[in-house]
Order: structure tokens, then C-alpha cells, then sequence
């Protein structure tokens, strides 16, 4: 077991740099998902990790030791590829026990880490037949076990499930947060989904180009985004947004359309932001036809349907208020129709506003 711990971490690829400075603490016994768009830099933070990537200035610990200089095979880790980098010509068993035969491991040992793994993943009546031989969701479960059989004090994955199927996708994730729940194993998982990295890890890192967002629970990060970019990455539906001009009083912000008074929830919040441009953000379930049972104070907002779309157990409707498209969530016996205005109420204790400058959110009782 052990922690991980970055401290200005810096990568550059001749003078383009595409790490910061990442500072990030991974727990002993987390499981911490690195999380951002295509070409953010989690593929190599993570290879930075692993030794497979030299760290152009700041140090990476593994427990208690810098590890800056010790190679790879020598850091106690294993990591897991989306490509899941199994040797074709070697059985399933082989695959398995390839890296502790090098090792010199003596031969009882091997088996029992081997049975032992195989019987975890459930793979044990394919031992003897060749990747090829076997469907995507059982290689990358020998991906896995091989993994396991190393018994690592941490375990790196870099998007070990986007090579599967969606149903398949929602199994292993389900299977590789168990096996993370019984190992206890520190684990540093990379996504660009955050499906994924919501019902996966115990924090989550938020990276965009190169810079750290934010870290916090799937909660934290849900609840209380730091800035505008964590909060449209983070959530399905997205949250909606609605830009405006805070009013002279600080009490309410109008934009191209529409005009938001914003209770006293919100009141010292807006109050340095009078004459600023800010968007409301708002997440779907908070702006409803009929406000939730026990919900606080809400404003009302009207809008335009212009799209519905019908999930059974709920509605979302779709309308620009302003320049900006949102999303609610309507009552489904209500059957709402494309081109007919509806009332929406928005909660006002759930509502954020973010500088639309800075990009900061401001938080309740905080002057910026
Ligand atoms: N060997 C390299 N030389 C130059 N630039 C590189 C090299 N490897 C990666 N990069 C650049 O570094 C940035 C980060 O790449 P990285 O692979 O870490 O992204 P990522 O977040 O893992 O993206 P993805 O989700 O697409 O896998 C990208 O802009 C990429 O083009
Ligand atoms: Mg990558």
C-alpha cells in the first residue's frame, strides 16, 4: 500500500508544454480518477507515474520514496493499457505469469497468483487459450489479472474500457471498483469519460490543458464546481447556463430575454458583482415545471419548447432563453409540446454564478 504524491510536476515535449505544474495527492488505498478532454495531458501524467515518461522538473514519490530515477520495473506499480498489450502468441496463463517468471518467481508462488487472480476476474476456464481466442471483455480482464498477479502497491489505468461495448463498459466498471473495494489497492484510473469518473472513483482530478481544475469527490465536484469548465464537463444533461449583467442592486441578472430576480439565497453572492457581466448556471433537475417537494424559495422563468425528449420516467425540454439553450426536466403526464411556452421554476438556493470573466465561481457568502 502506498500513496502517490506529485509536487510540480512539469512535462514538456521540446518547448511545448503539456504539464504545468501539477501538484495532486493520491491516498494510500484511493482510488483517484484523472479525468479531462482529448490531448489534456492524463496519458502522460500517468506514464510520468510509471517511469515511462521522464518528468521534466518536479518529483513523484510512491510511499515514502522520490521515485524520479528508479525505472519502471522497479517503481511497485502496474498499469493497465486500452489496449489491453497482451502477447498473441502466449496463452492466457503465459500472459499472466510472463512478468513473475522473469522475476524468478519460484513456481508454487506463480500458481497460487495466478488461481487466485483468475478465480477473482472469473477467468479460469480460459487459462490455456490465446487472446485471440477470447472477446474483448475477457481480454481485458486478463489485461487485469495480469495486473493483479504483480500484487503492486499501485495500480495505474489508462482508459482500460474504451475498447469495449456501453454494456460491457458498465460491467467492468462495476468489476474493477469492487476488486479496487476488496484490494484496497492505491489506483490512479485515466478517463476522458465522466460517467466513468463519477461512479468510479472516491476523488476525481480534473485536468484542461495541462492545468489541474479542480479535485474533490464526484459530490464535491457535482455540487460546488470551481470554475466554469468543471461545471459544463461534469454532469449529464449539463448544467445550463445563462449569461447576463448583474442588476445596479446586486439582486438580479438580466439577460437577452429574460430576468431573474435572486432571492435572498443569493443576495451576498452577487452583491461585488452589480453592473459585471456572470452566467447563472443551473443544473436540469433544479428548474422543473413543478419545483421538487421540500425545494426553497424558486423564480420563475418561461420558455420556448422547442425540442422534448421522452426518457419514460422523466421529460426534458429544450428552449434558448436568450442566446443560451437549456434543459428542464418536466413532469412526464404533462406532454409537453414543441412550440408551446411553459412556466419553469428555478431553485434559487441551487442556482451558481460564475465571473464570466475569470471564469471563477462565486461562492455563497464570499465576496469576490
Ligand atoms: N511524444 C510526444 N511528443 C510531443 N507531444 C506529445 C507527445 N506525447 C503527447 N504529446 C502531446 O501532449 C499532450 C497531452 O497528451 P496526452 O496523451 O497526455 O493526452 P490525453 O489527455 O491522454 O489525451 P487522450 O484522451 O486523447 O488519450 C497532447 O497535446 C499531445 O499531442
Ligand atoms: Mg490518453
Amino acid at each position: 500500500m502506498a500513496r502517490v504524491v506529485l509536487d510540480k510536476i512539469k512535462k514538456c515535449y521540446g518547448d511545448v508544454e503539456v504539464i504545468r505544474e501539477l501538484n495532486l495527492e493520491i491516498r494510500d488505498e484511493e482510488f483517484m480518477v484523472l479525468v479531462g478532454p482529448s490531448g489534456c495531458g492524463k496519458s502522460t501524467a500517468l506514464r510520468m507515474i510509471a517511469g515511462l515518461e521522464e518528468i521534466t522538473a518536479g518529483e513523484i514519490s510512491i510511499g515514502d520514496r522520490v521515485v524520479n530515477d528508479v525505472p519502471p520495473k522497479d517503481r511497485d506499480i502496474a498499469m493497465v493499457f486500452q489496449s489491453y498489450a497482451l502477447y498473441p502468441h502466449m496463452s492466457v496463463r503465459e500472459n499472466m505469469d510472463f512478468g513473475l517468471r522473469i522475476k524468478k518467481m519460484p513456481r508454487e508462488e506463480i500458481d497460487r497468483r495466478v488461481a487466485n487472480a483468475s478465480r477473482i476476474l472469473g477467468i479460469e476456464s480460459y487459462l490455456d487459450r490465446k487472446p485471440r481466442q477470447l472477446s474483448g471483455g475477457q481480454r481485458q480482464r486478463v489485461a487485469v489479472g495480469r495486473a493483479i498477479v504483480r500484487d503492486p502497491s499501485v495500480y495505474l489505468f489508462d482508459e482500460p474500457l474504451s475498447n469495449l461495448d456501453a454494456k460491457l463498459r458498465v460491467q467492468m466498471r462495476a468489476e474493477i471498483t469492487g476488486l479496487q473495494r476488496r484490494l484496497k489497492t492505491t489506483t490512479v484510473y485515466v478517463t476522458h469519460d465522466q460517467i466513468e469518473a463519477m461512479t468510479m472513483g472516491h476523488r476525481i482530478a480534473v485536468l484542461n490543458d495541462g492545468d489541474l481544475q479542480q479535485v474533490g469527490t464526484p459530490l464535491e465536484l457535482y455540487d460546488t464546481p470551481a470554475n466554469l469548465f468543471v461545471a459544463r464537463f461534469i454532469g449529464t444533461p449539463p448544467m445550463n447556463f445563462l449569461r447576463g449583467a448583474v442588476g445596479a442592486d446586486g439582486g438580479s441578472v438580466t439577460g437577452n430575454g429574460f430576468e431573474l430576480d435572486l432571492g435572498e439565497a443569493n443576495r451576498d453572492m452577487a452583491a461585488g458583482m452589480a453592473g459585471r457581466d456572470v452566467q447563472v448556471g443551473i443544473r436540469p433537475e433544479y428548474l422543473r415545471d413543478t419545483p421538487r417537494e421540500g425545494s426553497g424559495p424558486t423564480a420563475p422563468l418561461r420558455l420556448k419548447i422547442e425540442l422534448v425528449e421522452t426518457l419514460g420516467h422523466e421529460v426534458l425540454v429544450h428552449g434558448h432563453l436568450g442566446e443560451d439553450m437549456v434543459v428542464a426536466k418536466v413532469d412526464p403526464h404533462r406532454r409537453p409540446e414543441i412550440d408551446t411556452e411553459i412556466e419553469l421554476q428555478l431553485e434559487l438556493d441551487k442556482l451558481q454564478l460564475f465571473d464570466a470573466v475569470s471564469e471563477q465561481r462565486l461562492n455563497r457568502g464570499e465576496r469576490p
